[in-house]
């Protein structure tokens, strides 16, 4: 298996629950190190340019009024497998559907309001980590 990196966003309804440390946490003990960080409060060409792949879905404009809602943390995690990781880490997009023990069951409310973004693919990680961080904001430790 390969070192990859993924992103991962702690999204509005998870950062106003206070939990961003727990959520953290769980990628640290998994074995991801977080090789980049910050929190941002996206407006909403930021966060509808970040989810362009929905635009044409039904619930993309509550999906982009939510992500504005308010601050987000958006950082970069780097290991073993660490794509299919995180997302096994995170659970099904609808919580009600999440197994025990994955972030969104423990932390989501609902599949629009369900703590937590990670890339779904290679090609998504590239992407979206460029989207947030300039090469020199990645440390690779
Ligand atoms: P998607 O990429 O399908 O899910 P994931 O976050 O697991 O990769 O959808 C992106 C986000 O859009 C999802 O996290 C929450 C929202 N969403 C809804 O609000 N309703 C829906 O029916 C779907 C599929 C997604
Ligand atoms: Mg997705």
């Amino acid at each position: 298996m390969a070192v990859e990196r993924t992103l991962s966003i702690v999204k509005p309804d998870a950062v106003g629950k206070n939990v961003i440390g727990e959520i953290l946490a769980r990628f640290e003990k998994a074995g991801l190190q977080i090789v980049a960080a910050k929190m941002v409060k996206l407006d909403e060409e930021k966060a509808g340019g970040f989810y362009a792949e929905h635009k044409e879905r039904p619930f993309f404009p509550a999906l982009v009024s939510f992500m504005t809602s308010g601050p987000v943390v958006v950082q970069v995690l780097e290991g073993e497998n660490a794509i299919a990781l995180n997302r096994e880490l995170m659970g099904a997009t609808n919580p009600q559907q999440a197994a025990a023990g994955t972030i969104r069951a423990d932390f989501a409310e609902s599949i629009d309001a369900n703590a937590v973004h990670g890339s779904d693919s290679a090609a998504s990680a590239e992407r979206e980590i460029a989207y947030f961080f300039a090469a020199d904001e990645i440390c690779s430790r």
